[in-house]
């Protein structure tokens, strides 16, 4: 038997994984590869399995890349799983190693959506009408330019923070509130979380030269009214495989934070090939040659158009929800494809999910979190994440923008996976006090 050459692999990420994630580490370790870790050094992984684990401030770019540069180690393959944030980093230490993967412009151009949405005017998907504001009253005159509905959002925002929706004239007596009290709560991100900035150095350095905040750009779009979904995919040599199609509910607007989730979106066939070709046509205006991708789209009345695209893997519950539908891990897809290893896919439906967020309902601090060991046990029950603790002060939007945590289920049927998913619920609780 001929053995694979041991190849050296550096995982970039901003949070600890799951253990289904850690199969994939284990099973390309299996391969005879070694893997290696580069994060904030906010969390200790599981032991075993990183050979290494370089710690920087993820923030700064440059400086990362730097300090990478000054390492013993090179790699033969980069890749990430899902945080946004640091996209067009493991694309610049990608490029800084000879490896597969984006390019750093193309990874910029995801990660802003100002970019992101010039990319796609420019290859003719379709797209709401878009403003670039850099401050108030840019904001204000995009708004009578685009027209009421609408939607403000910052470029480099995700997870909906600070998104919102001028819905009527009477909201424009707010939107001096709600702008200012976005960007206030994307500033504290900025310093202590994943909304990341960009040097004009580092953005430079990217081969980006219309320079933008992603914390205190916005953007003002066309409304787009109709059901959302979200398309997971992978591509390999400019070929793209939809791996799971997900049927998104939002809040109701002004808000759009996401309420809750279920996998795959049934539709008829024909639907279904519409949504790949709309994918792939996105991917390769985006020019993602060898990535996953997260593309979120809106069936309007004048057809699909695009929300936004990721050239990562969808983030809280899709890789979980992939891989019980599935049975494809993405985090070992995406080792392969950095790899440079040829795969094809067969995908075959094996159950439903259906995911629901734990939002706060008002102001307050978390009090008594309850989840019943019999709800952790319960196989049903596939993935349980919360994100807060007894102690945190909590606030609804457009103060803030959190969510607890979420809790995905599975099931044979849509019907029975929302059932085994409102049982869980029921048993399991964060007080507000
Ligand atoms: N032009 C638009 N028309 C209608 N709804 C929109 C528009 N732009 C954004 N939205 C809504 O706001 C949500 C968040 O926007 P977008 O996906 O661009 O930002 P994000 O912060 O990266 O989001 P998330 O991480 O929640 O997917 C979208 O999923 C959609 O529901
Ligand atoms: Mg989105």
């Amino acid at each position: 038997m001929i053995k694979t050459p041991s190849k050296k692999i550096l995982i970039v990420t901003g949070s600890d994984y799951t253990d289904q994630v850690y199969q994939a580490f284990v099973d390309a370790r299996s391969l005879g590869h070694r893997l290696y870790l580069l994060s904030d050094g906010s969390f200790e992984p599981k032991p075993g399995i990183f050979a290494k684990h370089f710690t920087y401030d993820l923030r700064k770019t440059k400086e990362v890349l730097d300090y990478m540069k000054n390492q013993p180690d090179t790699f033969d393959a980069v890749t990430i799983k899902t945080s946004e944030w640091l996209t067009p980093l493991t694309a610049l230490l990608a490029k800084q190693y000879g490896c597969i993967g984006n390019d750093p412009k193309v990874a910029f151009n995801c990660r802003s959506k100002y970019h992101m949405r010039r990319e796609l005017e420019k290859a003719g998907v379709s797209i709401p009408k878009f403003r670039l504001c850099r401050n108030f009253d840019e904001l204000k005159s995009a708004i009578d330019e685009i027209g009421i509905p609408c939607v403000a959002k910052p470029v480099g925002g995700n997870a909906s923070y600070g998104t919102f929706m001028v819905r009527h004239k009477e909201d424009l007596e707010v939107l001096r509130n709600n702008y200012e009290k976005s960007i206030d709560y994307l500033k504290k991100l900025a310093v202590a979380h994943d909304v990341f900035a960009f040097s004009r150095e580092e953005m430079d350095l990217i081969g980006i030269h219309d320079h933008v905040d992603m914390v205190t750009d916005y953007l003002v779009e066309e409304f787009m009214e109709g059901p959302e979904i979200s398309a997971d995919s992978l591509t390999q040599d400019g070929r793209t495989t939809i791996m799971g199609v997900a049927d998104q509910i939002r809040m109701r607007p002004p808000y759009f934070v996401q309420l809750a989730e279920k996998m795959p979106y049934v539709c008829p066939a024909k639907k279904q090939k519409e949504i790949a070709n709309l994918v792939s046509k996105t991917v390769s205006a985006m020019n993602i040659q060898n990535s996953p991708a997260h593309t979120e789209i809106i069936f309007t009345s004048e057809g699909p158009k695009i929300v936004e695209i990721g050239c990562r893997i969808g983030g809280d519950n899709i890789h979980d929800s992939i891989f019980q539908t599935t049975g494809y891990n993405l985090m070992y897809e995406a080792i392969m494809i950095a790899l440079g290893e040829k795969r094809n896919y067969d995908i075959q439906l094996k159950c439903h999910t259906a995911m629901e967020y734990l939002l706060p309902d008002r102001r307050g601090t978390v009090g008594k979190i309850r989840v019943p060991q019999a709800v952790r046990e319960n196989p049903d029950i596939t993935e349980i994440s919360i994100e807060c603790a007894a102690g945190d002060q909590v606030e609804v939007p457009p103060t803030s923008f959190i969510f607890l945590g979420y809790v995905c289920a599975k099931g044979g049927t849509p019907a029975e996976a929302q059932k085994n998913l409102k049982s869980a619920l029921s048993q399991i609780s964060i007080n507000i006090q």
